[in-house]
């Protein structure tokens, strides 16, 4: 087989930080496929516009059709899944996008590599399917509970959980029925440069350089463990080719934290880098909680870090640096990434949350 790969959602934020690293290390040709939704930008891969190893299609995983003429074409020895709807507050508020492309859409891939494969002849064994999943398929902790390993069973919370585990299921299903060669990821809270402005970190960094509030849903002490982009791609491309077809691998940092600490930190640390005369930490505001609201995230990483030697490189510390001076420079980024459709989004979100305050 070729070395190309097919990357699906490669104009977001992981999936963009996942492509413009695989061609800096030269792995090899990428059809990136992306619907280009609100959260879908070419200016994430605009880098490598003229690269003649990146090849951008628009459009939809759940287009059969086209992804067998992709595949057919460029023969690419996996597909490497990240395209779905990811924000869990949009999910809440309309949730039949969740479904179409997390669920029907992933199935849509599925079936279409199942058919690409089953041809694929003395080249079957080498193929991959890699699904991108969260750990938000586990549910939600108590303080006390041990971490989520790959046995903990699936308990999701929220429309876009319940849509990944669904899509997790039917990756897993078409690994024992068909033989096709998956494995899943679960992964927690990613942070780092191109994130879309309406997840929590780059939401904080962008309100509070425009001295806006800094909206904490309900005490603030809800937990998550948080990853640096560059270090979950790393174990995306250690998956993809050390691990065993069939297996989940969980990834994470080992960096829980508390909400309200997490933007306490980004309040001292854009003190340093931008320092303004009034205190940003005054912004932070507490505001009505996400319904359903997960209480704590915690991932064991064990057996990644075990199998397949995968380690983070990144401290939260140095990780929330890196992705605060990368916002500090590129503004015009923000100023472009902020379409009407985010802005509507934006009006309807805060006035909803006015509204039950
Ligand atoms: P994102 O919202 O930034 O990007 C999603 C991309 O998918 C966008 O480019 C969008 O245009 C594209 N897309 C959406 N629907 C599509 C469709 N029907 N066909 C083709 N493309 C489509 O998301 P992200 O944060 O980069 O997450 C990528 C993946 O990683 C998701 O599957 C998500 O569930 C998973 N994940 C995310 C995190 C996180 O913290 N962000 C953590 C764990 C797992
Ligand atoms: O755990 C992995 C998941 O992490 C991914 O699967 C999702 O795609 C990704 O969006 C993320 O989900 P979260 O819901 O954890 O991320 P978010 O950035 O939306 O919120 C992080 C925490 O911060 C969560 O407890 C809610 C809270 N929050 C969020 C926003 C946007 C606030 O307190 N205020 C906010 O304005």
């Amino acid at each position: 087989m070729g070395n190309t790969v097919l990357v699906t959602g490669g104009a977001g934020f992981i999936g963009s930080n996942f492509i413009l690293e695989w061609l800096a290390r030269d792995c090899g040709t990428v059809v990136n496929l992306d619907l280009l939704t609100y959260a879908g930008n070419l200016l994430n891969v605009a880098s490598a516009k003229d690269d003649p190893r990146h090849i951008f299609v628009h459009g939809d995983i759940a287009d059969r059709a086209l992804i067998t003429r992709l595949l057919g074409i460029h023969q690419p020895r996996a597909i490497v899944h990240f395209a779905a709807e990811s924000h869990v507050d949009r999910s809440i508020y309309g949730p039949k996008q969740f479904v179409r492309t997390n669920v029907l859409g992933t199935f849509e891939l599925l079936e279409a590599a199942r058919e690409y494969w089953s041809v694929l002849g003395s080249a079957q064994s080498e193929f991959r399917f890699l699904h991108i999943s969260t750990d938000e398929v586990y549910g939600s902790l108590a303080a006390d509970d041990p971490a989520f390993c790959e046995t903990t069973p699936y308990a999701p919370s929220s429309p876009y959980s319940a849509s990944k585990a669904g899509s997790d299921h039917l990756v897993r299903a078409y690994y024992h029925t068909y033989g096709l060669p998956t494995l899943i990821t679960n992964c927690s809270n990613n942070y780092g440069p191109r994130q879309f402005p309406e997840k929590l970190i780059p939401l904080m960094i962008l309100n509070a350089l425009e001295s806006k509030s800094l909206p904490v849903y309900g005490d603030g002490l809800n937990i998550r463990d948080w990853l640096y982009v560059d270090d979950h791609c790393s174990a995306v491309r250690t998956v993809l080719a050390e691990g065993q077809p069939g297996h989940t691998y969980n990834i994470g940092g080992r960096s829980e934290m508390r909400n309200i600490d997490v933007v306490r930190t980004i309040c001292r640390i854009l003190q340093e880098e931008h320092p303004s005369k009034n205190d940003y930490a005054s912004l932070i505001t507490s505001v009505e909680d996400r319904p359903g609201h997960d209480r704590r995230y915690s991932i064991d990483c064990t057996k990644i870090e075990a199998e397949l030697g995968w380690k983070p490189s990144e401290t939260f510390e140095t990780g929330i640096r890196h992705t605060i001076r990368w916002y500090l420079k590129n503004m015009e980024w923000v100023a472009q990434v902020r379409t009407g459709e985010y802005q509507q989004w934006i009006r309807t979100n805060y006035a909803t949350r006015a509204m039950n305050a």
